[in-house]
């Protein structure tokens, strides 16, 4: 490579955040990791000449914007799968690189091969990069997955990135999944693949490969929280679309999160089950978010999020009950725990509800994360329907987020959400005051405004 000379330098770099540092630290300052700091090396560029000559270069290629032309939703590679297609921002871009994360066995390689044989049967040519299984094992998931065309999928077993490359120069793939980039390595870079050295070097390859050759690149990338493995958090800057798959292994259901899309709106979420014969498109979550809500049980209530563009309905569960002195235990899945502590001190001060020397659980259905501070008040409701072990009334949804003097703040698309609520039956909606929204048009929704939690408590327990 131009500029670049043979010296090689020294470098520490975490593995977990990639952070570098020139000498080693116990301690990374980027993470506050212990002992995740390993040598690397790398080689030493000449930054001087080359930045002088890319200067020129660059100047040389510059456009006028108005004559770019933009990735419109025509030149994208549809995949027919709805959710796979609509969490991309409407299909695959060409010659974008995309990074599909999540832990081992969630089904990332499940999903990159159905996407892959959906495309290849609508003719594109994929190029399937099989670094962690064989060939033959490859083969076998396809048989499982009930649509795999197989036809234009080519399979390669190849963990030299440079290989790759070459194999994509040849076959002129439209699409390439590279299972997974923590698997592939390049000579250049001396460190073990799965280093954050070899991680950045192999991906800035395969993406420059991807502008040049117009194949668009998906890197599925193991999350891992030991810091033997790089993980795929240093690649989210180097790639267009952050995709993160995530779900609970003792649930069935996945969900595929947009986390980062240059091409598309970023929180979108595609909702999928795992079957016998690979990921189903669930089309419509909420019934299977809400759907296992029991009627005549405290401590449930159901809220509707907004996940990405589109309103889902969520069950929220929590556990209040008395904990040993001294010791009174906080856990929460799909929630943050911060924000559930936040609001057992609202209650605390504000409806006069005893909540320090309790334990408290809050879940959502199937551990689906929520980042909507919409669902305060339903997470409410919940922890004090379970400690009061009052059932809330039947059909009802609960919204609003909670400040700390304890008012019902506005949440956004109030329109949208409770019309979802409507859709599935829901004939009552516990909603903020504040909200202005027109709901004229929902005559099958009985709406119940509050202004505070004392209010919203009055209308739930009453
Ligand atoms: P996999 O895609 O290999 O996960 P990853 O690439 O993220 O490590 O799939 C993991 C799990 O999915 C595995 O435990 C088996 C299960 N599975 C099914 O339940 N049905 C299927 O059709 C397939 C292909 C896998
Ligand atoms: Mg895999």
């Amino acid at each position: 490579m131009a500029g670049r000379s043979s010296r090689k330098r020294s470098v520490y770099t975490c593995q977990g955040c990639g952070h570098s540092a020139s000498r080693w630290l116990g301690r990374c300052p980027g993470c506050g990791e212990w002992n995740s700091m390993v040598e690397e090396l790398q080689p030493a560029t000449s930054r001087g000449k080359a930045s002088v000559k890319s200067a020129t270069a660059a100047a040389e290629s510059t456009v006028l914007l108005g004559e770019v032309a933009g990735p419109g939703i025509e030149g994208r590679l549809v995949s027919g799968s709805g959710e796979i297609d609509r969490v991309l921002g409407g299909g695959l871009v060409p010659a974008s690189a995309v990074l599909l994360g999540g832990d081992p066995g969630i089904g990332k390689s499940t999903l990159a091969l159905q996407l892959a044989s959906a495309l290849s049967a609508k003719g594109a040519c994929v190029l399937y990069v099989a670094g962690e299984e064989a060939p033959a094992q490859v083969r076998l998931r396809a048989d499982r997955l009930a649509r795999a065309g197989s036809d234009k999928l080519l399979v390669l077993p190849e963990t030299d990135a440079a290989a790759v490359i070459e194999v994509m120069r040849k076959k002129r793939p439209a699409v390439a999944v590279i299972d997974s980039i923590q698997t592939l390595y390049s000579s250049e870079v001396e460190s073990a693949p799965g280093s954050v050295s070899q991680l950045r070097e192999t991906c800035a390859q395969l993406v420059a490969a991807a502008r040049e050759l117009e194949c668009a690149v998906i890197f599925i990338g193991h999350v891992t929280r030991e810091g033997t493995i790089a993980g795929p958090r240093v690649l989210e800057h180097m790639v267009d679309t952050v995709l993160y798959f995530e779900g609970d292994s003792n649930h069935a259901f996945r969900i595929l999160r947009a986390v980062k899309n240059r091409f598309g709106a970023a929180n979108e979420i595609g909702v999928f089950e795992m079957a016998a014969d690979g990921l189903r498109e669930v089309p419509n979550p909420s019934l299977l978010l809400s759907g296992g809500a029991r009627e005549g049980v405290s401590g449930s209530s159901v809220s509707p999020c907004m996940e990405g563009s589109r309103p889902v309905l969520v069950e929220i569960q929590a556990l209040v009950s008395p904990g040993t002195a001294g010791s009174v235990r906080r856990t929460t899945l799909g929630v943050d725990h911060n924000r559930v502590a936040m609001l057992a001190a609202v209650m605390e001060k504000r409806l006069g509800l005893s909540m320090a020397s309790h334990d408290i659980f809050v879940n959502t259905a199937g551990g689906v994360r929520l980042d909507d501070p919409g669902v305060d008040l339903a997470v409410m409701a919940s922890l004090a329907s379970s400690l009061l072990d009052v059932t809330l009334p039947a059909a009802t949804v609960v919204l609003g987020e909670v400040g700390l003097t304890g008012e019902v703040r506005a949440v956004s698309r109030l329109h949208a959400r409770v019309k979802e609520a409507a859709r599935l039956g829901f004939t009552r909606a516990v909603v903020p005051a504040a909200n202005s929204d027109r709901l004229d048009d929902l005559d099958d929704l009985e709406l119940l405004r509050c202004k505070g939690v004392a209010d919203a408590w009055r209308l739930l327990s009453g």
